[in-house]
């Protein structure tokens, strides 16, 4: 079976690969900027080029990965922001469509308002920056286009594995503090998250798509998500404890982050796949260890 994993470089997208590579399928992963041997490179910006790529390498199965999911980011290129987010998802979900293919889509607790949590699947998003309504409106048009045959797995933060601890919003907190000159840092201690980590959201896209194959019929939006709600400032001090960095001088910060708003607290709901024995959950100070002191 020909699966296709799009952002195969990033920070989910690798433990994705990762996983996939355990089961006897045949695998590509794309790549955009970053180079990366044995990945196909590919600019999912330019719609147009999307069908003749899909069309050489027929994938029967999609994990579109590939986004720009930085919200400051989104906010400074919005258009951007929608060539990839909404429009490359558009015209893989109508490639899927006309080819019987399969599409897990990544999308965000972001979609949501925070206002009134726990949300479940078909609670009625309400973004409040462009990265969330552009991940919104990628979810609409993969079920406008190929609903029956698709999956939308929303994710709160993530963290995981990385090639720099700056390249998640869980681990720039060590990188924070290592690079501290100050006597103190301010953490902001304003939005409860549930950060969850990258393995753990790879193994559960392959229970996705592996029940998928089982029960054909299998489709709509599910969550999946950490259980453990904290600040970034909670965060923190776990990372500080692991890292021999005074705990003392971490100082909660009790205003909203600047830049693009944010919810304060989107958690969201699992049980439909904790019933169906999807998903895994390892434990926030387990996995922090697991990154800063690999075995
Ligand atoms: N990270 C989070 O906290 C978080 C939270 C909720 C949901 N999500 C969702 O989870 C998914 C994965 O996020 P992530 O954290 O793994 O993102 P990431 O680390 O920023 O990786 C993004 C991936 O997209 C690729 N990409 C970027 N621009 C591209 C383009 N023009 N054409 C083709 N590929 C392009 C990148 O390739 P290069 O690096 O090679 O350029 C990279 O492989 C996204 O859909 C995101 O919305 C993430």
């Amino acid at each position: 079976m020909n699966v296709l994993i799009t952002g195969a470089t990033g920070l989910l997208g690798r433990e994705v690969f990762r996983a996939f590579q355990k089961n006897e399928w045949n695998l590509t992963g794309t790549s955009f900027r970053r180079k990366s041997p044995g990945l196909v490179r590919v600019d999912l910006s330019q719609p147009d080029t999307i069908h003749d790529f899909l069309n050489a390498h027929l994938p029967a199965v999609i994990v579109h990965t590939a986004a720009e999911r930085h919200p400051d980011v989104s906010l400074r290129d919005p258009a951007g922001t929608r060539r990839l987010n909404v429009e490359a998802t558009a015209a893989i979900a109508s490639w899927a469509a006309t080819h019987g293919a399969f599409v897990l889509y990544l999308s965000t607790d972001y979609v949501f308002d925070g206002t009134k949590p726990p949300y479940r699947p078909s609670d009625k998003p309400n973004p409040l920056n462009d990265y969330g309504r552009s991940k919104l409106d990628g979810e609409q048009e993969l079920l406008s286009r190929a609903q029956k045959s698709s999956v939308i797995l929303r994710v709160p933060i993530l963290y995981g594995p990385c090639e720099t601890l700056a390249e998640s919003a869980v681990t720039v907190l060590a990188d924070q503090m290592n690079r501290l000159t100050e006597p103190t840092l301010a953490i902001e201690d304003w939005a409860t998250r549930y950060p969850t980590y990258t393995p753990d959201v790879a193994y559960t896209i392959l229970q996705l798509v592996e029940y998928h194959l089982a029960h054909p019929d299998f489709h709509g939006i599910v969550h999946w998500s950490g259980n453990e709600g904290m600040t970034k400032y909670g965060m923190a001090r776990v990372l500080a404890g692991q890292m021999g960095f005074p705990v003392e001088r971490l100082v909660p910060n009790p205003a909203p982050p600047s830049g693009a708003t944010r919810p304060k607290d989107a958690h969201l709901d699992c049980s439909a796949l904790e019933e169906l024995g999807i998903g895994r959950r390892t434990p926030f100070a387990e996995a922090i260890q697991a990154i800063l002191h690999p075995a």
